[in-house]
């Protein structure tokens, strides 16, 4: 498969990019191509909803997106991965999310695979409860074909005691695929 993978964290090494790097790895040794996009570093401008786009068209923005939504539409399978931000997306991710709208309907005809991973700091039941909510609705809409999610709470950062449980997660769901 051709996978794009989206991430949403500014930290290099933070945690949502280890687990993708180990999601990357096990996805790499099954034998699958992988596009990864650090939305973080990319110039991406949040849309503005001017609607020139109509929802099927060039964006009024030349900036990284079009490369990525290229990429997402001549792809198998999209991979979200972003720490958690006020129990929800991060802001860099979440901007290149919203400039889906322009090429939406060719999006949702692809019916690519897709797969969540994410990070928090807190452990408790709730805190993953809102992106969790979010991004079935969002697979739902994108008519995607969710086959995994790893919600990596307790999380917080580069070394946490959680930190291998998760890794061979990642690691895993990559080579499952
Ligand atoms: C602006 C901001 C908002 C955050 N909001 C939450 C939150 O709502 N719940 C939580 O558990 N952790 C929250 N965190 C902590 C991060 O989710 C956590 O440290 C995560 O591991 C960071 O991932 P990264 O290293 O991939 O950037 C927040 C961190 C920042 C900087």
């Amino acid at each position: 498969m051709k996978i794009v993978v989206l991430t949403g964290s500014p930290h290099k090494n933070g945690t949502s990019n280890t687990l993708v790097d180990e999601f990357i790895r096990g996805a790499k040794e099954a034998g699958h191509n992988v596009t990864r996009f650090d939305t973080a570093f990319l110039n991406i401008h949040p849309c503005i909803g001017c609607d020139h786009c109509g929802m099927n068209g060039p964006c009024v923005f030349k900036d990284d997106m079009p490369e990525i939504l290229d990429a997402i539409l001549s792809s198998d399978m999209i991979v979200f991965a972003t720490p958690i931000y006020y129990f929800g997306f991060s802001a860099q991710i979440k901007s290149a999310i919203d400039r889906f709208y322009s090429r939406n309907g060719e999006i949702q005809r692809r019916n690519l695979k897709s797969a969540f991973i994410t990070t928090a700091w807190n452990s408790d039941n709730t805190v993953m409860s809102g992106i969790e909510k979010h991004i079935n609705i969002l697979i739902d809409y994108l008519n995607l074909d969710n086959v995994g999610m790893i919600l990596a709470k307790g999380y917080g950062y580069p070394g946490a005691s959680t930190e291998k449980g998760y890794m061979e997660e990642a690691y895993r769901l990559g080579k499952s695929l």
